[in-house]
């Protein structure tokens, strides 16, 4: 649920106990996460990338654990969970260790466009959210590809504007959608051109807009318990934002996709 390119100060306002009931409300989860993930979507996830105890799955750009440690924890597979924040990181140790899942997971400290990891190092990759919140998309994905064994599968979602826009349009999505939505042509050809042939592409706009809208029907019910919390300014802000977020997704401007693609 982020959208500028602070992500260790999103971090630390996610991890409030008053954000994380606002998750739970929008997204049925409460991990501190910062993409628009649901707790239903997880377990398309989990089918999707068929885990199991075996499996090495890695999830890049994790924040704080959402939905990795949810993945592993659903599966039994083991997780390598990789961000840059250090606050996220931290949190989501502190998630394994409560939900005892501290065996069964790894946390590493690194860029998505340059992965600590050995060549053909895992069976699984997913990436929530985090396309749209980096320059880097395709060498992000070089990258999944190079550490992901033969045949691997990946799952991820993004959000992104919709083809055909006018100019005045896509700039109208580039000012309010997440930092980096803007894509250089088509996510189907940077997977293609990385490696990766495409399984599935499925349109979860409708789900995206159901969480912000009900991410703003929550500011507005706890709107005297947040306005403490954040100030009433900011609050107004946040819900603004969103609430245009909604305006874009209900003119056909902003879509959010979930991709299933395989290593070739
Ligand atoms: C929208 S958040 C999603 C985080 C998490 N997956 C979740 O669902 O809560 C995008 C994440 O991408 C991460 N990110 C941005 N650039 C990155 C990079 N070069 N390498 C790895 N992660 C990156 C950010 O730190 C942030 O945690």
């Amino acid at each position: 649920m982020t959208n500028c390119c602070d992500f260790a100060g999103n971090y630390d306002f996610s991890c409030l106990p008053e954000i994380k009931k606002l998750e739970q409300l929008a997204l049925g989860c409460d991990y501190g996460g910062t993409s628009w993930t649901t707790r239903q979507q997880v377990d398309i996830i989990v089918e999707s990338l068929q885990l199991d105890p075996d499996t090495q799955l890695l999830d890049i750009g994790s924040g704080s654990g959402w939905p990795g440690l949810l993945l592993g924890k659903l599966s039994d597979c083991n997780v390598t969970l990789l961000d840059i924040p250090r606050n996220a990181l931290l949190q989501a140790k502190e998630r394994a260790a409560d939900d005892d899942m501290t065996e069964q997971v790894g946390i590493v400290s690194g860029s998505g466009t340059s992965l600590p990891f050995r060549d053909r190092s895992f069976d699984r990759v997913s990436h929530s959210d985090v396309l749209c919140c980096l320059p880097e998309k395709l060498e992000l994905l070089h990258e999944a590809r190079r550490v992901a064994r033969d045949g691997a599968g990946m799952h991820f979602s993004v959000i992104l504007p919709t083809t055909g826009l006018s100019a005045e349009e896509h700039d109208e999505v580039l000012e309010t959608g997440p930092p980096f939505v803007g894509v250089d042509g088509d996510y189907r050809d940077l997977l293609h051109g990385s490696g990766w042939r495409v399984v599935e592409c499925q349109d979860v706009t409708g789900e995206y807009e159901d969480s912000l809208q009900r991410l703003v029907d929550g500011f507005i019910a706890n709107k005297d318990e947040l306005g403490q919390v954040l100030g009433r300014d900011d609050l107004a802000s946040k819900r603004k934002h969103r609430e245009d977020q909604i305006a874009l997704i209900k003119r056909g401007l902003l879509r959010r996709e979930a991709y299933v693609a395989t290593a070739i």
